[in-house]
């Protein structure tokens, strides 16, 4: 499975690929303006720290302009991935990139139809935004599972990735799952690792060692 950053922060980037778990970034128009930087700056700085792809969306609300955006991405950096909206405009614009072989796919997804129609288009991925799903009281765990057997049993070969991640309960549960791929949030990727008890047991192993030598000093 892969796991994707979901910011566009280059401190946070660089601090989860020194991890060695993260297979690229992802953004969205939110993610970027909160940084106050240029678009094209926040891919092209993204590109250089990480080896996998960088997700980028495409702000346009008509198909030829979702086109053009998504072909202006491919221009600033390699590996990027441009995300279009699940909207008639969207799979428009997707049929028309992806039948060019440009890298691109489906979010904002709340439906498995919706990521049916991204996945008859080839799309690269579809993101269904499991924590929106559910604040608009449906199941967003149960969606994406239902999605990734539709795509399983049809042979797709559109990667399901996981959006709109609020905790690590539904993380592994995603993984439970066996779901393609998962966006994350500096802070769950974050709590992925904190734990109490790690904490307080690595505290307890410094305190029996004391103010003995370290072990390559002996
Ligand atoms: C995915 O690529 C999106 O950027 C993201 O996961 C959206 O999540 P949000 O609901 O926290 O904005």
């Amino acid at each position: 499975m892969r796991i994707y950053i979901d910011t566009a922060s280059p401190e946070h980037i660089r601090a989860a690929d020194r991890l060695g778990v993260v297979d690229g970034v992802t953004t969205n128009p939110s993610i970027v303006a909160d940084t106050d930087r240029r678009y094209r700056d926040v891919v092209e700085t993204t590109a250089e720290i990480v080896d996998g792809p960088v997700f980028a969306q495409v702000l346009a609300e008509d198909a030829d302009e979702m086109v053009r955006e998504g072909r202006g991405y491919q221009e600033w950096a390699e590996r990027v991935i441009v995300k279009l909206p699940a909207t008639r405009p969207g799979f428009e614009a997707l049929r028309r990139l992806r039948a060019d072989d440009v890298p691109a796919g489906t979010t904002v997804v709340f439906s498995v139809e919706q990521a049916v129609l991204a996945a008859k288009n080839d799309a690269t991925f579809v993101a269904p935004y499991v924590g929106r799903i559910d604040d608009s009281g449906a199941d967003g765990l149960a969606t994406t599972r239902r999605i990734q057997s539709v795509f399983d049993a049809q042979g797709f070969e559109t990667e399901v990735l996981a959006a709109s991640i609020r905790n690590t309960t539904q993380a592994t549960a995603l993984y439970e799952a066996g779901i393609d791929a998962i966006t994350m949030s500096p802070s769950v990727l974050d709590a992925h690792i904190d734990h109490p008890e790690t904490a307080a047991g690595v505290e307890g192993f410094a305190k029996a060692w004391g103010d003995r030598d370290p072990p390559l000093s002996e």
